[in-house]
């Protein structure tokens, strides 16, 4: 084999060392996001994976690179927006999410590009798009109301 080879191998080896700490903080029911069975179903298979304390990790979570850009995905995903902290965000932060979500689900910008390489079946039909739009329109108009 020449040079390069060994190389690349030898690195591919040695970034296997620099491990993400992957842990899924408890799940407080009582601050959760608790809402409709189908709306639920539709957050669980396309957002929760980057977006609550209910990460499924696939096998390759512990392979590097592919465990460095999944790491930053939860991390800034749950600091954005966290069901599973629903109810503890400020209300005027919820707002801002909400309407960014709605907007960002509307332009196929959520879920992400790189998930549904590997998640095919997360990406959102026209209709799951719709049931999400009713779900954050309502949130939206029940919190500024309140
Ligand atoms: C692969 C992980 C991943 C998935 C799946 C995912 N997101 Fe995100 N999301 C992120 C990350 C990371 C951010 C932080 C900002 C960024 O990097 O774009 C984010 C940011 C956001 C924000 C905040 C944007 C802002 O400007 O404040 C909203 C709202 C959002 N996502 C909604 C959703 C919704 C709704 C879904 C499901 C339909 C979803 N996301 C699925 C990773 C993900």
């Amino acid at each position: 084999m020449n040079k390069t080879v060994y190389w690349v191998l030898g690195i591919a080896i040695v970034i296997q060392f620099v491990r993400p700490d992957f842990q899924n903080p408890k799940v407080d029911a009582t601050v959760a996001l608790n809402t409709d069975q189908e709306v639920m179903g539709i957050l669980k298979n396309s957002c929760y994976d980057c977006h609550s304390n209910e990460t499924k990790y696939p096998w390759y979570h512990n392979v590097a690179p592919v465990s460095w850009v999944m790491s930053n995905n939860i991390v800034n995903g749950r600091k954005a927006l966290d069901f599973s902290n629903w109810a503890n965000i400020d209300a005027k932060v919820k707002l801002e999410r909400l309407e960014r979500a709605k907007q960002l689900v509307n332009i196929e910008m959520m879920p992400k590009n790189e998930y549904l390489l590997m998640h095919k079946n997360a990406a959102l039909n026209s209709e799951e798009k719709k049931r999400l739009e009713e779900f954050f329109d309502s949130e939206i108009e029940h919190l500024s109301n309140s």
